[in-house]
This record gives C-alpha cells, structure tokens and sequence, in this order.
C-alpha cells in the first residue's frame, strides 16, 4: 500500500506518482485493483458528480460523503480529501474540525488549495497528525476572484510568486503538492528547487506525478473538459450503447431471459437487493 510517507520517497527514488480522482466505492474498487498511488476526492465532485457550475458548492458534508464511499471500495487505497470552499477560512479552530472530519470519514490527508491564510493552518494540522497536500497555480475555488480557469504564472513577477510559495508550503510542513495548469517550464523550476513532490495537472511532463479527474479521463464528463485530459475511454459512449441494448431487450420482452437456467445463471448483482 502506498502511504504518505511513500510521496517523498518516491521523488526522491525517481519514480512518477499515477493520481487520479475518485468520488464512488465501484470507481474507488477498480482504481485499487489497477494499482492507482493515491486517489484524491475533490471538490470537483461538485461539478462531475452533482452538475454544479464550480467547485464552490462543495461542502465538508459532501466530501466527507464520498470519502466514506471511495473508502468502503478501498480500504488499503491512500485517499487525499480536498478542503471545499471557505472551510479554511473561518478560523483555527473550525479549520481543524473540518480537516478532523475528512480524517475520520477515512481520508489518509487533506488537500488546501493556496498558501495565502493558511500559514497557521498548516503546521497545526501537520502537528496535529494531519498530512497536508498544498495546491498552487489555478485555484478553481478562486474562480469568481479570477474570473475563470485560465493558466496561471505566465508573467515573471506571477511565476516567482508561485514558486515562493511552493518553497512555503514545504517549510510549513505539506507532503506534496498539486501544481495546476501553469507553463511546463515553471512547473520544471518548482520540481527542482522544492523537496516535497509536485503532482501536475495541466503543468506539464517534469512534475513528479500528475493527476487528472477520473470522469475527463474515462470520457465521461458531459460539458466542457480541458485540452491537457487525455481521453483514455470513451465511457459515455460503451455506458450509452449498455443501456440501448437493455432499454431494447425490456421492450422486446427478451429480458430477462426466460427459462430455469436463466434464473440460474442471473443469481442477485452486488447492487441488487432482491433474491
Ligand atoms: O478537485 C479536484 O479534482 C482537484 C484536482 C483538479 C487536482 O483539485
């Protein structure tokens, strides 16, 4: 099983860090089986999972829900929960509750998006037992302050910004760190000057692992999907050509099949609750 302590020895041996999100305990399942490093519940979760516009309808509740969900479909897989919009931000104290929440929901560590307000956070978690993932570059809960999801640290006095609080968020005490949709070559600059890995999405090929939401790469997500989330299935269409072929079977009265084997060989699914 890959823990967090395994984050830095894997930067340090070399070996790239595979992330992916997860939200549900049949995905959380296969990513286990597949061999997955880690899986993060993201406050993305709003938007793939439950149509949300953003990411800024993400509520401790909500995330705590799905690492519930990812971690009865895993229970040996390293699960990182994200801290949803505003729940950094009203003091110490409700900080540490939340991140003690995500922890007991079954999370092995927390995500913060930026450094900026969260300097005391931080270490307290840390100190508290809380590993912390820190996330620089986009900061999709900032989408109304940015005002939308465009690429960050093109401008020098932005990139130096950037890679200051990379250099921060390793003296606070973080075990990795997210870096999104900034230039490769600013993403290459933070990986060789910081300790702590840098896990990429949309920053390029030098970070020391990337990390992509699972419903992009499986082709499920129905609106809009970045140019960098390569396509790896096309989910949509295998999952629309499933339920066709059911729809049609139901309708010409050939499901279920008729016969005594056909009850045989049917028995009851992992989600049905009927014998
Ligand atoms: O919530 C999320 O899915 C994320 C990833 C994009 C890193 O933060």
């Amino acid at each position: 099983m890959f823990t967090i302590p395994d984050f830095k020895a894997a930067k340090e041996a070399g070996r790239r860090i595979a992330m992916l999100t997860c939200y549900d305990v049949s995905t959380a399942a296969i990513l286990q089986d597949a061999g997955i490093d880690a899986v993060l519940v993201g406050d993305s979760v709003a938007m793939v999972v439950h149509g949300h516009p953003s990411t800024t309808t993400a509520t401790i509740d909500m995330i705590e829900t799905h690492i519930r969900a990812v971690r009865s479909g895993a229970p040996d897989l390293c699960v990182v929960g994200d801290m949803p919009f505003l729940s950094t931000r009203r003091g110490l104290a409700a900080g540490v509750d939340a991140a003690g929440a995500l922890i007991r929901a079954g999370a092995n560590a927390v995500k913060i998006e930026g450094l900026s307000g969260h300097e005391e956070l931080i270490p307290a978690l840390v100190g508290g037992g809380v590993p912390v993932m820190g996330h620089l570059g986009l900061l999709p809960q900032s989408v109304n302050v940015l005002g939308g999801y465009s690429k960050r640290g093109k401008d020098v006095d932005e990139a130096d910004r950037i890679v200051q609080d990379a250099r921060e968020l390793e003296r606070l005490g973080c075990f990795a760190m997210v870096l999104e949709c900034i230039p490769a070559k600013l993403a290459a600059r933070i990986q060789a000057e910081v300790g702590i890995p840098t896990i990429g999405i949309g920053a390029g090929l030098a970070c020391d692992g990337q990390i992509l939401v699972s419903n992009d790469m499986l082709g499920l997500t129905a609106g809009y999907v970045p140019a960098f989330a390569k396509r790896y299935l096309n989910a949509h269409e295998l999952f629309r050509q499933a339920f066709t072929e059911y729809i049609e079977e139901v309708r010409q009265g050939e499901f279920p099949p008729a016969g005594k084997a056909a009850v045989a060989a049917g028995g009851t699914a992992g989600g049905s609750n009927q014998a």
